[in-house]
């Protein structure tokens, strides 16, 4: 038996008896095309995890009672998987997003699970799929594990069913013609997340309701919003990507600045990695080529009143958001009480610490640089 938790070991493999043919990599839009198989393992509260199951891509038979429809059981994860010029197939820190899946999940009172075999299994997942993942630079497959509450039930509880699944996305470049910077809209009229609140957990909800202010945004011109927290408009995250400002300060050096993981901030694994590459950088013990600015790395609070005293200044280097799907997005100009502040970026559309940072940990995802964060499929 087996305890409840999910065995990798017993998988079945239902291979697609019409699979498709994955359409030219130039077409694919982000997060519209999916591949021939998904994963999917039930979950009841009387007897645990359930078989794993590799099947033809296909909608779920959900009863119109699930909890996930009323009140929002759902929770989600975003990892790539890359394919080498050689044909290998590797997956970027698989067991970061294991680990915060298992966080949300708690967060929600749904089951928790042993990451390890998800990953195991999602690797098979990907082995078959892998002739979707595109050979060009810069393409990749978007994988997309969630988890939703599946009991028919409308009683606010716990739910005593669950489904977690797993579904593959090729995808593009996030700036297909090159980096483009993007213009914040710096939001004050709503918040997307409170002490005690579910902000710094990938919940469905904390999206869903972001959705109305970006339109709002969109609307007055601008790409995304730049979610400023509390009476001092704390710089939080940066639409669904998280947060980083540069400062000039004394002696020729550079601050770099992320908001700090206190319960508002979602722990991202690309802010987690750019910040490792920096600290390692600044400590002298990695060269990351081209990051000729003398680094401090900081996870600390930050304001839009220090970030616009900085503008004024000339002391601000520069403003970007990191996350899986963009990878690093820079940020030209952002729109606050009223007026423009304008940031720096180089004529790539990128600054002096965003480029070569987005160079070395895209060379780490893509296996041009060997690292151990990137695991072999
Ligand atoms: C990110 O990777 O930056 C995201 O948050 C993905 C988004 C599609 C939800």
């Amino acid at each position: 038996l087996h305890d409840g938790q999910i065995q990798a070991s017993l998988v079945e493999v239902t291979p697609s008896k019409d699979p498709k043919t994955p359409p030219p990599p130039s077409t694919l839009v982000f997060g519209h095309t999916f591949t021939d198989h998904m994963l999917s393992i039930p979950w009841r509260a009387d007897s645990g995890w359930g078989t794993p199951k590799i099947q033809p891509y296909a909608p779920l038979p959900l009863s119109p009672s699930a909890t996930v429809f009323h009140y929002a059981h759902c929770l989600f994860e975003g990892l790539k998987a890359y394919r080498e010029p050689s044909g290998k197939v590797t997956l970027f820190r698989p067991d970061m997003n294991m680990k915060r899946m298992n966080t949300s999940a708690e967060r929600v009172a749904m089951p928790t699970f042993n990451g390890d075999a998800v990953i195991e299994l999602m690797k098979q997942l990907i082995r078959l799929d892998k002739h979707w993942i595109p050979e060009e630079p810069g393409y990749s497959l978007y994988i997309r594990p969630t988890m939703i509450g599946t009991q028919p039930a409308l009683g606010i509880a716990p739910p005593k069913e669950a489904l977690l699944f797993v579904i593959c996305s090729p995808v593009g470049p996030y700036y297909p013609q090159g980096f483009k910077p993007v213009a914040l809209y710096g939001t004050t009229e709503y918040t997307r997340a409170s002490h005690g609140g579910i902000g710094a957990y990938k919940l469905g909800a904390n999206y869903a309701a972001g959705v109305a202010a970006q339109k709002a945004a969109a609307l007055q011109g601008y790409v995304q919003n730049l979610w400023l927290h509390g009476p001092q408009h704390h710089i939080t995250e940066v639409g669904t990507m998280n947060a980083f400002v540069a400062f000039k300060r004394d002696n020729g050096v550079t601050e770099l600045v992320t908001p700090p993981l206190d319960g508002i901030i979602l722990p991202g694994v690309t802010r987690d990695s750019v910040l490792a590459l920096a600290r390692d950088h600044a400590a002298g013990v990695l060269k990351i080529p081209e990051l000729t600015d003398k680094l401090v790395v900081s996870e600390r609070p930050v304001t839009m009143i220090e970030v616009k005293a900085a503008a004024q200044l000339g002391e601000l280097v520069e403003f970007f958001g990191v996350g899986t799907a963009a990878v690093v997005s820079p940020v030209d100009r952002i729109g606050y009480l009223g007026e423009d502040l304008h940031i720096p970026t180089g004529p790539d559309g990128m600054g002096p610490l965003s480029r070569p940072l987005w160079k070395y940990l895209t060379g780490i995802q893509t296996g041009a640089i060997v690292h151990p964060w990137s695991v072999d499929v």
